[in-house]
């Protein structure tokens, strides 16, 4: 009984390889072990390995890159085409697909409380486009018995993934700022909840484990913020004094426009905790 975790080495498949492999037999691939657009040799793997549960950790995340035509033309490869790969792979070998998709499927261009799991996505840049396309070409398997657990999340941080590739998170680029810079400019708008890695990868083994209906779920760290709110808290823990100045997000030249509010409320399961003590968790490891 395997279970298949794709992005394996990538910030949160890092997570999820931990938090699931002390247990079970799991088998983490990534860019070395396979190019997950090769459609037909992915399907050759899986049919040989019939895992009862493959976890899409892949993504195309450049989000500003994303508005270049070509650049779009691969997020929907990874982002879309491959997710309904995964689908319809999942009901030939019966097994359950996770795949985590983002707050920026939302527009978020309106003052809002926060989305809830069934509301309709609307997204307003490339990017967010390529993931709301993805979720549509799983959707469109259910009718095909697909056992499935779509996970929107956003923020992500925590520990960088093993791939050299990895990036760093928001929290390790503002604290290398703050050595190098005499004050810090953030954007204090892009209102959404920080997510810890660790946290989620948790949080999705629970889902699988506990065996709730399938179906779309929020898993966010409570407590939304904006960037600068998020970078005041960080220098709060780390005792650090620099001068922090709020900004803008249309003050910094970006090509995609973001979501100004785009909460993701969590309405089905057991919350998770608030991002500052996964913060402060984090901070002390
Ligand atoms: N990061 C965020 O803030 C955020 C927010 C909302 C939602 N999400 C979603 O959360 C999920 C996990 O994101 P993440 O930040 O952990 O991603 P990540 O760190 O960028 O990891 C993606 C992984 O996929 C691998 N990969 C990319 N192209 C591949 C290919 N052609 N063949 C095989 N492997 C390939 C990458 O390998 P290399 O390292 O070799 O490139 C990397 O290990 C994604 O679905 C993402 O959209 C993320």
């Amino acid at each position: 009984m395997s279970i298949l975790i794709l992005g394996g080495q990538g910030n949160l498949g890092t997570q999820l390889t931990k938090i699931l492999g002390s247990d079970y037999e799991v088998i983490s691939w990534d860019r070395s072990d396979l190019d997950v657009l090769d459609f037909a040799l992915l399907s050759e793997k899986l049919r040989e390995l019939r895992p009862v549960l493959i976890i899409n950790a892949v993504a195309y995340n450049a989000v500003d890159k994303c508005e270049e035509a070509s650049e779009y033309a691969l997020a929907l490869k990874m982002n879309s085409e491959l997710p309904g790969v995964l689908a319809d792979l999942a009901v030939e070998l019966d097994a359950v697909l996770i795949h985590y998709s983002s707050d920026y499927v939302f527009s978020g261009t309106e003052l809002k409380q926060s989305f809830k799991e069934e509301e309709t996505p609307n997204p307003i840049n490339k990017y967010g486009d390529s993931k709301a396309s993805g979720e549509r070409e799983i959707q469109r398997r259910l009718e095909s018995g697909l056992k499935y657990y779509l996970i929107r999340t956003s923020k992500l941080f925590g520990p960088r993934g093993t791939s050299a590739q990895a990036k760093p998170s928001f929290f390790d680029i503002m604290l290398n700022l703050a050595q190098d810079k005499k004050e810090l400019t953030v954007v204090n708008e892009e209102l959404s909840c920080f997510t810890y890695t660790p946290d989620l990868a948790a949080a999705t083994r629970r889902l699988w484990e506990l065996e709730v209906p399938y179906g779309i779920y929020h898993l966010v760290n409570e407590e939304p913020c904006t960037w600068y709110e998020a970078a005041l808290e960080l220098l709060h823990l780390c005792k650090i004094k620099i001068p922090v100045r709020a900004i803008r997000s249309e003050d910094i030249a970006r090509a995609a426009r973001r979501p100004k509010f785009s909460v993701l409320a969590n309405t089905k399961i057991k919350k998770m905790r608030p991002f500052r003590a996964a913060l402060k968790e984090y901070l002390s490891d």
